[in-house]
């Protein structure tokens, strides 16, 4: 009997749907969890207003294929002097973590407790947080944890933006500058397509997407190998890289990102 868990926080989108679709192809059992993780958001982060519906939430789960859905309450999570947290060292201080310090540690402490009461086989999330994915992959394999961990391609709205629950923030002129996103990556893509090597010329070319745009701030483009997320200068080697980008877009800060596997012939996206 195997057991797939899908951690969620959440206000579900078809990203997360697909994560509980392919949980319930490779498992017997699947469980949900929803829970606001309040340690991987800062004080001056979104956690009160993060978007919340636990009865839709509900009623997707029962259609997607969910046997289980765990909500708990943040009091049986962190009991009073909770003290203790598991963190990935140097990773979780990279790119995302120069701009939310505490996040990561959040993150693999909240997943750890999942993975403790649950016991799954497999657990499943979103390439849309690549470097979450890297860093619990970092914890797996550190602290030998008997888990697979399953990445799921980003799911995208038809003109490209990437699915997200804080999307629901974006006004009507909002929603149109996140789809630059997608598009410098896709710029990106077509630059790397025909031969274009250099980072710095990469990154420039996506990032003049974004100068004329009001009310956007970018925090970072970057090229970073996919296992480290230390940035690289050339897409030299073979090897899996990851475009990332994070950006404010209004008041919603939005991240996305293209996963690049170089060979020696041949160049694939995902
Ligand atoms: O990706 C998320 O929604 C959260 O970071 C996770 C993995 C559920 C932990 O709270």
């Amino acid at each position: 009997m195997t057991v797939g868990l899908v951690p969620t926080m959440g206000f579900l989108h078809k990203g997360h749907i697909a994560l509980v679709q392919a949980a319930h192809k490779q498992n017997d059992i699947v469980v949900v969890s929803i829970f606001v993780n309040p340690t991987q958001f800062a004080p001056n982060e979104d956690f009160n207003r993060y978007p919340r519906d636990i009865e839709r939430d509900c009623k997707l789960l029962d259609k997607a294929g969910a046997d289980i859905v765990f909500i708990p309450e943040a009091s049986e999570i962190y009991p009073p002097y909770s003290q203790t947290f598991v963190s990935v060292e140097t990773l979780s201080q990279l790119a995302e973590g120069e701009f939310r310090p505490t996040h990561f540690r959040g993150v693999t402490t909240i997943v750890n407790m999942l993975f403790n009461i649950v016991q799954p086989d497999r657990a499943y999330f979103g390439q849309k947080d690549a470097q979450q994915t890297a860093v619990i992959r970092r914890m797996v394999k550190d602290l030998h944890q008997p888990v697979d961990i399953v990445i799921c391609p980003i799911v995208r709205e038809t003109d490209g933006l990437a699915m997200s629950s804080r999307n629901i923030f974006l006004s009507d002129q909002d929603r149109k500058n996140a789809l630059t996103l997608s598009k410098s990556l896709e710029l990106a893509k077509t630059l790397i397509g025909v031969g274009e090597r250099a980072v710095p010329t990469i990154i420039s070319a996506m990032t003049n997407l974004y100068k004329d745009l009001q009310d956007v701030q970018l925090d970072y483009i970057r090229i970073v190998d996919a296992e480290t997320f230390l940035p690289v200068s050339a897409l030299a080697l073979p090897r899996e890289y990851f475009i990332i980008i994070a950006c404010k877009v209004g008041t919603t800060r939005l991240i996305d990102n293209a996963w690049i596997t170089v060979e020696l012939n041949t160049v694939r996206f995902q």
